[in-house]
């Protein structure tokens, strides 16, 4: 087992937000590449109407797909019971519902109010779904471009609701608005009460401040990351978000740092070539991919 555990989102969070639509055989050999990089668990898309967002409109014949890969956790995202049965059908492993601590941002995104949204998961957790893991993703936990502060006390709520019925519960700064200082606070205060239950981090880095919120959450005990190769990524229905923390800066920080993440760098390096041709007119970002590795890498862990 690695020591750091990271999902890459960039399928799902990423390419829902880019401008320009991946066509499908381009998403499958992504994935393919991603997995062959050593990448356990990807989010490949969302079961959301394919009206709203084009880009996701073929997540079903995705997720069969990434499914025959070996070894590979398949993660999609559901809105409501009808996006986690179509998860469930196409053979989804886990299935991760965004339930918004801001009001303003759970009724744009979902047009539920977070108790409806926690309502909507926990029906989803009496469907019959054996073998299927459930995730709830608290967003806008550290603010919301809507509604601005969010107050700490609305995420504990939600995810001591979520937990009673979640296998994990995560914290997402949908917008980037978190700071690290903030991530230590809100991660401690939400594990002192649902304890391991809490696993994931899910940072944006609209201001730079990703890798230094992944670092904090890790001090704070948080193993499981989500990233986006090529820091793509955002919320259409939260103004002003935008790219994920990137993938291939993440994985070289920790693994600079000693900590395994099963992730072979050079290969994530080749599947960013495959992204890169697949939408070619979207801006990829990363320090390290551009920078390549240092002649001592690995020497100071
Ligand atoms: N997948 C496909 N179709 C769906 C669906 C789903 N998960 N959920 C609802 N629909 C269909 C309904 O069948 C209905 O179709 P019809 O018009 O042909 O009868 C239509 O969509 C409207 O259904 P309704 O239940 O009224 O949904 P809504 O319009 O109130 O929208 C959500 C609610 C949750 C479906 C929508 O807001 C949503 O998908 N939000 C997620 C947005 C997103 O992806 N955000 C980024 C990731 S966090
Ligand atoms: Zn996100």
């Amino acid at each position: 087992m690695p020591d750091i555990h990271i999902c890459e989102v960039g399928p799902r969070d990423g390419l829902q937000n880019a401008k320009h639509l991946m066509p499908t055989a381009a998403k499958k050999a992504w994935i393919r590449a991603l997995a062959h990089a050593g990448l356990r668990e990807i989010e490949v898309g969302s079961f959301v109407p394919p009206k709203l967002i084009p880009a996701m409109a073929d997540t079903g014949e995705i997720v069969q797909e990434a499914a025959k890969i070996e070894g590979l956790k398949v993660v999609a995202l559901a809105p409501n019971l009808k996006g986690f049965q179509r998860a469930i059908e196409a053979g989804a492993h886990k299935v991760t519902f965004p339930v918004s601590a801001s009001r303003e941002h759970s009724l744009a995104n979902v047009r539920m109010t977070p108790q409806q949204m926690v309502e909507e998961v926990r029906k989803c957790a009496q469907h019959a779904h054996a073998g299927v893991e459930i995730e709830g993703a608290v967003s806008t936990a550290f603010g919301c471009t809507m509604q601005g502060v969010v107050p700490d006390d609305d995420v504990v709520r939600i995810a001591v609701a979520l937990a009673e019925f979640c296998d994990g519960v995560a914290l997402a700064d949908t917008v980037g608005y978190a700071n690290p200082a903030q991530v230590r606070r809100l991660f401690r205060r939400v594990k002192e009460k649902i304890g391991e239950k809490l696993e994931g981090a899910h940072f944006h880095n609209t201001r730079g401040l990703g890798l230094a919120n992944a670092l904090a959450a890790y001090e704070e005990g948080v193993r499981h990351f989500d990233s986006s190769m090529g820091g793509l990524g955002g919320c259409p229905f939260a103004p002003g978000a935008s790219g994920n923390v990137i993938t291939e800066d993440l994985v070289f920080m920790f693994e600079a740092m000693g900590l395994s993440t099963g992730i072979d760098l050079e290969r994530l390096f080749a599947a960013r070539e495959i992204l890169a041709q697949g939408i070619p007119q979207e801006p990829l970002y990363g320090h390290t991919p551009l920078a390549g590795l240092p002649k001592s890498f690995g020497a100071h862990a």
